[in-house]
């Protein structure tokens, strides 16, 4: 989490908790009452803190509420008051409000007089129109009431998946031309891939569950590009959990990217043969980490640059014990870059499609299996972080629970605790076709049995109900 974020989480709290006390007690409480004094006070208080520096916005937009525009990530315990100010503001057609500086300056009495015709506004017919015409007469004029906008022709949240989707595309193809020209032997430069990098480094700070949605894409025919982006931008988020600076986040992008360029030197019969590779094809095969870094050494790039991605590509397949290839005799460790490439390498690959196995890994079944190699094949530490990282169900696994629902994990909005996720509900569309209608929180307990409303039977694969996982995380509808 950025500063920025952290700094509007804990306001956005604040924020709601009061906002969500002073709508309460002013149904039960006179003006002059105590309580909804002090509630209204508190109110003041914070709305003073967060508009003294300019203007600032709550907004609700698919079940989430942004504060200035950023994603309030909030904490588990939060969550049902949470849900409650989403109803509140979905029951009064509101996207939200806009506080100006002024707000700053609200007597208390402006305060309750907000607060109440807001409450006021759900019996009307069109509650966000009657409430922006009622706070213009009362001469309420340091708060907007954002009307629900078609979310279809707006809404940041639609341009920001649409840009993580081309940025994803781009890389995938700038790889492709990088490739293309490395196998010709012409120079290829990186300031184009790096430049991708980057900008993916910056949305991952925010956007983190984007991406490892994004990461569910399969494209058969461009398995070894999609899944260099893949290992990528599961290495950069894996850098950022361990808490790496930016600069090294993205050498880990670019190390992801190249980390299987040496293949452009391995036969398509070999990379692609369904059976069982004899052995003059797999020492073949093994020569891929080696290949590529000379073909990374060629690279049209600084030096310091390509000496600092080298290695990582290099030791992909070296193993934690050193047990893999190619051999070496430099050093007793694999390098921390080796150590991640690793990790996120074997996880793309076990639950990607390949010719020469019948079936890919549920993402379930490819963290238990790596996990069986910890302290082997894998730093034990990092694919701690690794799991916890991708949650006891990966962003993009589809589950059965025992409702008899099937649905797609969407996110999981307690960053501590990966094991209740919020999910889409799918079902089949009449069309041969699957789509999400709706949203739901593992994490709801029943009031009274205080037991949990649903449980997982069992994951099930993304391709038995020819769904792609991917799409709904660009283009949702729950
Ligand atoms: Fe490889
Ligand atoms: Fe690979």
């Amino acid at each position: 989490m950025t500063d920025k974020q952290t700094h509007l989480t804990v306001m956005g709290e604040k924020f709601i908790i009061a906002f969500h006390r002073v709508i309460h007690t002013i149904k039960i409480h006179s003006d002059n009452n105590q309580l909804l004094q002090e509630s209204v006070l508190r109110f003041k208080n914070i709305l003073s803190d967060m508009a003294g520096t300019g203007e600032f916005e709550v907004q609700i937009w698919r079940a989430r509420i942004y504060f200035q525009g950023e994603r309030l990530l909030y904490r588990r315990k939060s969550l049902q008051l949470i849900n409650e100010m989403i109803d509140y503001f979905s029951e009064r057609k509101l996207q939200g409000f806009c506080f100006l500086k002024s707000a700053t300056d609200a007597s208390l009495k402006d305060l309750l007089n907000f607060t109440r015709l807001s409450n006021e506004s759900s019996v009307q017919d069109d509650p966000s129109a009657w409430l922006t015409i009622q706070l213009k007469k009362n001469d309420i004029t340091w708060v907007e009431a954002l009307q629900e906008v078609d979310e279809a022709k707006s809404g940041f949240e639609f341009q920001k998946k649409e840009h993580a989707r081309q940025l994803y595309k781009h890389t995938v193809s700038d790889l492709m031309e990088v490739a293309v020209k490395v196998s010709r032997k012409s120079v290829a430069g990186v300031r184009k891939a790096r430049r991708l990098v980057q900008s993916m480094a910056d949305m991952i700070m925010e956007e983190e569950s984007l991406f490892l949605g994004l990461t569910t894409i399969r494209d058969y025919d461009d398995y070894t590009y999609t899944h260099s982006v893949n290992v990528a931008l599961l290495s950069m988020i894996l850098g950022r959990h361990i808490g790496l600076s930016k600069v090294y986040i993205e050498q880990l992008g670019i190390c992801g990217m190249f980390h299987d360029i040496g293949k452009v030197e391995v036969s398509k019969e070999i990379l692609y043969k369904a059976g069982k590779l004899d052995n003059t094809e797999v020492s073949q095969m093994r020569k891929h980490p080696l290949i590529g870094v000379l073909r990374i050494l060629k690279l049209n790039a600084p030096h310091d640059l390509k000496s600092r991605i080298v290695l990582g590509p290099f030791e992909h397949h070296l193993n934690y014990n050193l047990t893999g290839y190619p051999k070496i005799i430099y050093s007793k460790k694999q390098t921390l870059f080796g150590r991640i490439l690793q990790i996120a390498d074997s996880y793309d690959a076990l639950t990607s499609h390949r010719v020469y196995r019948t079936r890919e890994f549920v993402a379930t079944e490819a963290l238990s299996l790596m996990w069986s190699k910890a302290g082997k094949d894998f730093d034990p530490l990092l694919l701690k972080v690794f799991i916890n990282m991708m949650g006891l169900y990966p962003i993009g696994s589809v589950l059965k629970l025992d409702t008899g629902e099937v649905v797609l994990v969407k996110d999981y909005p307690d960053e501590t605790e990966r094991t209740r996720p919020l999910v889409l509900v799918m079902e089949k569309d009449g069309q041969g076709g699957v789509s999400a209608v709706g949203l739901l929180d593992l994490s709801e307990r029943d009031l009274n049995t205080k037991q949990f409303l649903r449980n997982v039977v069992k994951s099930v694969h993304p391709s038995s109900l020819g769904l792609q996982p991917s799409e709904f995380f660009l283009a949702e509808t729950g």
